[in-house]
């Protein structure tokens, strides 16, 4: 789905299709830098994060997996209270693998502090954070992040893999949707 099709229920772009490939090679040159010679297990968070691991997975060099989890936040509506229950967890033992956390986008940070406690307990070698897009304003936590796509505003945002009740996921760019679809 491109911008022209979906259009009228959006307000803005805020990262082109074009950036997105642009970013998502400067990220993948960093990765492939800092873990020269080594095994990486890359863990996915779903559903979000398909469309940023499929990219970055292939723009890669290096030698890597591919795991994925997925989670959810308990919690009442849209107020996400930190407590996460895991819906589907990782095929495999990650102990003494290097981990590189793949998520779509940081909100509140919640689940990705969870997250990393949760990786980082079961033994890994190391855990990074790499997140295409990160809403500071929205920080209800500090979580240490290796690498980020881009820092956006505090608005609804859909496409490449982000989404409205499941749609929008399939948009080739990330844009603002207008609360007329919501309100
Ligand atoms: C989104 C996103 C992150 C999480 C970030 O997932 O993919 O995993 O929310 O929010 P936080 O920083 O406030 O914890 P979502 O629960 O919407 O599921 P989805 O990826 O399947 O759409």
């Amino acid at each position: 789905m491109n911008f022209e099709s979906a259009k009228s229920q959006l307000t803005k772009v805020l990262v082109t299709e074009e950036q997105i490939k642009t970013r998502v090679a400067e990220l993948a040159t960093e990765i492939d830098a800092k873990y020269a010679g080594k095994d990486v297990l890359l863990v996915g968070v779903l559903k979000g994060a398909i469309m940023f691991m499929a990219d970055l997975s292939r723009a890669l060099s290096i030698s890597t997996s591919m795991d994925w989890m997925a989670l959810s936040s308990y919690g009442s509506g849209t107020v996400s209270s930190g407590v996460i229950r895991i819906l589907k967890d990782l095929d495999a033992e990650i102990h003494g693998k290097h981990v590189i956390i793949v998520e779509d986008i940081i909100d509140s940070g919640l689940t990705l502090s969870w997250l990393q406690t949760t990786l980082n307990a079961r033994g890994a070698a190391s855990v990074e954070v790499v997140a295409f897009l990160r809403k500071p304003a929205a920080a209800k936590v500090e979580v240490p992040v290796w690498l980020v796509g881009y820092d956006i505003p505090n608005e609804f945002v859909v496409g490449y893999g982000l989404d409205y009740n499941e749609k929008y996921r399939s948009l080739n760019c990330v844009a603002v949707l207008d609360p007329k679809v919501y309100s």
